[in-house]
């Protein structure tokens, strides 16, 4: 059972009686080329005729790294962007996290997006899904399930700044639906959605963005970032947006602080990229996981204290940092929302809610959305 917020005409209140394609869809297993990507750092691999792999520098390189780091650790209170959390190793911390008891995120999300895909697909008609933070594209499979019909070919254009996980998915995909064509953009959000792949194509686009990433953003970059999609869209094209929900502190606090520890490594894990890609030399020991639900603020708070007095270099910038004992830095930020919050957000970034959907504990938000 789950709730639809009545936000377009006709539409009823509640909403439970959708039923979701089955396997039947599946197509026979394609054989993919296995070579991983080659060819220049900027540029477009063809792993076989329907995955094509398009590299951009911007937004993943050294120099970005570098800069971000200087300002993040030389500003008070220190901060580190969550992007670079991102390597191989942090995309699977991050799958890992998904699989946790406590974080109930992936699988409500997952639930519910099964529960209404089919009036997802049947709102939103698409020929093209644009996935911003892929990732694994794990709950996109239930969305092509339903989406590719016996007909119209569907392209799916995955962006996500972590190569590794987006080259396996996409030839996962390709192999799962044989109707499909991908293009893999590994690019941040910014270029991905200014690639040329995104920009031209026939047919209604659904863009998405699922997991609950847009609460890494503060109000204002994510009515940002929620413009600069709208402003890829046509009048026909739509937005599925998954956002999580105002709770239980406990509830929240506990998806943060799993008792195996996978989100503590997680953290931590970006201290291992800066270590590697700027020859630093920070002690991981030294460093504790810290995650809390700010209720003023609806926010997690998710910090790196440090357990002692010290001073860190980071050789490749030429810089010590020095840190007092309990100082922390802030990894990343996730708000949650309520209706009138997520209303605010896309009523700001000039888009209008269509559908409006959450299961019956109200835990997690799914949004279609159309441009004003
Ligand atoms: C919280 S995970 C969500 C993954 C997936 N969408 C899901 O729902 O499970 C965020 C994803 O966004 C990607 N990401 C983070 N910052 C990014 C950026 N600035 N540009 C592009 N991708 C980014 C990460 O690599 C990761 O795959």
């Amino acid at each position: 059972m789950l709730h639809l917020h009545n936000t377009g005409p006709g539409l009823s209140e509640t909403h439970n009686d959708i039923t979701v394609l089955g396997a039947q869809r599946e197509r026979r297993a394609h054989r993919v080329d296995s070579r991983r990507l080659v060819g220049p750092e900027e540029g477009i691999a063809v792993l076989n005729d329907r995955i094509h792999i398009h590299k951009t520098q911007q937004g993943t390189d050294h120099a970005d790294l570098a800069q971000d780091v200087r300002y993040g650790l030389t500003g008070i209170p220190k901060t580190l962007p969550p992007k670079y959390f991102y390597d191989e190793r942090g995309s699977e911390l991050f799958e890992q996290i998904c699989d946790t008891p406590e974080y109930y995120l992936t699988r409500v999300e997952h639930g519910l997006l099964q529960d209404v895909v089919n009036d997802v697909v049947a709102l939103t008609d698409p020929a093209v899904i644009v996935e911003l933070g892929s990732g694994s594209s794990k709950k996109t499979e239930v969305l092509l399930r339903a989406a590719i019909d016996e007909v119209s070919p569907l392209r799916y254009i995955s962006i996500d700044i972590s190569e590794q996980a987006l080259v396996e998915a996409g030839e996962r995909l390709i192999r799962r639906f044989s109707p499909l064509t991908v293009d893999v953009l590994v690019a941040d959000y910014e270029n991905g959605l200014n690639h040329e792949r995104v920009r031209n194509g026939e047919g209604n686009k659904l863009f998405v963005f699922l997991g609950g990433t847009i609460g890494n953003f503060e109000h204002d970059d994510a009515v940002e970032l929620i413009s600069s999609i709208r402003a890829q869209m046509d009048d026909d094209d739509r937005l599925l947006l998954g956002a999580d929900r105002v709770k239980d502190t406990a509830v929240l606090d506990r998806a943060y602080n799993d008792e195996e520890g996978v989100t503590a490594q997680f953290n931590k894990n970006v201290l291992r990229v800066i270590n590697r890609e700027l020859d630093a030399a920070f002690d991981l020991e030294s460093f504790e996981h810290r995650a809390f639900y700010d209720p003023h603020r609806a926010r997690i708070e998710m910090h790196l204290v440090s357990r002692l007095s010290q001073q860190v270099t980071i050789s490749a910038l030429d810089l010590t940092v020095g840190f007092d004992r309990r100082e922390s830095i802030l990894t990343e930020i996730s708000r949650k929302f309520t209706v009138e919050s997520l209303a605010r957000l896309f009523r700001e970034a000039d888009m209008v809610i269509e559908r409006h959907y959450e299961p019956e504990n109200g835990y997690f938000s799914l949004i279609v959305a159309r441009p004003q």
